[in-house]
């Protein structure tokens, strides 16, 4: 499939993002509802969003933040990032760190992941990393080989 089916585009984060869809909040489906489903968000109000939307912008050579929007009913569908961390190694290179990659639950199955993850890699390759790497589950380990990753070595964590 090479385009987005119609209805759907995939841009950068905006910070509209914030609240999609109607106001009411029940039925909102901005970005912090969708990444809502991968992991704890806790209660972002706007301002603060807000302040961290500025900030990635403002590196915005460091934080890239895409998103799939359902154009007709006004929702953040699927999101992921990538981070490019500057390296003195590999020839003062850079390494791309793909992250907090979601789809709303009733997207899933229809490529809305793949293509988020195709166009993180391309965003990873155009700004000059040498590779692009990202920790995940077990259970998703097959979505990422179907979209070309390997598994290479262990992940650690040390929790604060
Ligand atoms: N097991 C086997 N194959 C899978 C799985 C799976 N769990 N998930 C997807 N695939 C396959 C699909 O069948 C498809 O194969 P095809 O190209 O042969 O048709 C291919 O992978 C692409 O699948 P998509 O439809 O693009 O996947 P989807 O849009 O459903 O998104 C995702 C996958 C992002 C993992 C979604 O299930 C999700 O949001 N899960 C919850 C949050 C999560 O776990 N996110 C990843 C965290 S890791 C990180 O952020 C670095």
């Amino acid at each position: 499939q090479s385009t987005l089916p119609k209805g759907f585009i995939l841009r950068p984060l905006e910070p509209s993002d914030y609240e999609k869809g109607l106001s009411l909040s029940i039925f909102r489906l901005g970005f912090l509802e969708v990444l809502g489903q991968l992991t704890v968000v806790g209660n972002v109000d706007k301002d603060t969003f807000m302040d961290q939307f500025y900030y990635m912008k403002n590196r915005n050579n460091e934080y890239f933040t895409i998103v799939i929007e359902d154009t007709q009913r006004r929702r953040v569908v699927a999101a992921g990032t990538v981070l490019v961390e500057r390296k003195f190694v590999h020839m003062i290179g850079k390494v791309g760190h793909i992250e907090d990659i979601v789809v709303n639950k009733e997207y899933r199955g229809q490529n809305f992941g793949k293509w988020i993850i195709e166009q993180l890699k391309h965003i990873g390759k155009q700004v000059g990393c040498y590779k692009i790497i990202l920790d995940c589950s077990e259970k998703n380990v097959p979505f990422y080989e179907k979209c070309g990753f390997t598994k290479k070595e262990v992940e650690m964590a040390w929790y604060i």
